[in-house]
């Protein structure tokens, strides 16, 4: 059976491409991010994960408002990245892990998920940029499987849904027949709003409290509904739901290795988390 060695939780903003391709890591600006990534990689040298079960959402590369799965899962050989508009560099490919990709398809649908399966699929900066910033050497030691969750046009699926998703998720992985060792990677959050009246919005205190939950009450976040969370965490705040879904996936306990919360990347409070199973 496969091995599940732990999770990462991670915020995901463009401006960290352009940072990486100028080679801007010590600036003033953005140490205090990227020195937040040192601990992480030790961790990952531990860990040694063959395969990232990456839970994200995709911005408008893959999907567009005209066609928006609620949950959707790759199944492709490869996926490639692509310009967004960002203006930061396209990334080398990643190779797919089919066999799981499908084995987690069939036990989603079994459990009453109803997906979208994508054998092409692009992947965009919530992708990228965190595998980035995992193996700076974009060499990609894994393979991976991507998972989307629709965070970015309403309505989204609520905080629930996505728990269960992430039960789902790790329940599968850990009935995979493989040798191989799985790390998830959940990308998005913290608070953050890019538009309207409340553009900058930022929620220190509620990011705390939600990263602290992860370990001590991990359904906290559930009691909300969407609208609730927007109100909490901003419009693009809502991204959090990849973070809940992979706190799920690690199974009944977690226990927190490292953490790291900086404000602001761009408009965007980030934070990064590890965590392992606490039967470890
Ligand atoms: C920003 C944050 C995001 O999550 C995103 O997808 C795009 C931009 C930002 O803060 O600039
Ligand atoms: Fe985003």
């Amino acid at each position: 059976m496969a091995h599940i060695v732990g999770a990462v939780t991670t915020s995901h903003v463009p401006a960290i491409g352009k940072a990486i391709a100028k080679g801007l890591q010590n600036e003033p600006y953005w140490k205090p991010f990227f020195d937040g990534f040192i601990n992480v990689r030790e961790w990952l040298k531990d860990a040694r994960p063959d395969v990232v079960v990456v839970l994200y959402n995709d911005h408008g590369l893959n999907f567009f408002l005209d066609k928006m799965p609620t949950f959707s899962v790759g199944a492709a050989p490869t996926y490639t990245n692509a310009d967004e508009g960002w203006g930061i560099p396209t990334i080398p490919a990643f190779t797919g892990e089919q066999d799981l990709s499908w084995h987690l398809i069939e036990h989603l649908v079994e459990q009453e998920f109803d997906l979208t399966t994508c054998q092409e699929m692009l992947v965009d900066h919530a992708f990228t940029l965190p595998m980035a910033l995992l193996w700076p050497e974009q060499n990609w030691p894994v393979k991976v499987v991507p998972v989307c969750i629709n965070t970015v046009q309403f309505p989204v699926p609520s905080a629930r849904r996505c728990w269960k998703l992430g039960e789902q998720i790790g329940q599968a992985v850990r009935a995979w027949k493989s040798d191989a060792r799985v790390m998830f990677l959940g990308t998005g959050g913290l608070s953050h709003q890019l538009e309207g009246e409340r553009a900058g919005f930022i929620n220190k205190a509620f990011d705390l409290a939600f990263m602290d939950s992860l370990t001590t009450n991990p359904q906290w976040a559930t009691q909300w509904n969407s609208a609730e969370l927007v109100e909490k965490a901003g419009t693009q705040g809502i991204e959090l739901l990849m973070w809940l879904a992979t706190r799920a996936a690690l199974g009944n306990g977690a226990r927190e290795v490292h953490r790291n919360y900086h404000i602001p990347i761009s408009n965007t409070a980030s934070g990064v988390m590890v965590l392992e199973p606490a039967a470890q």
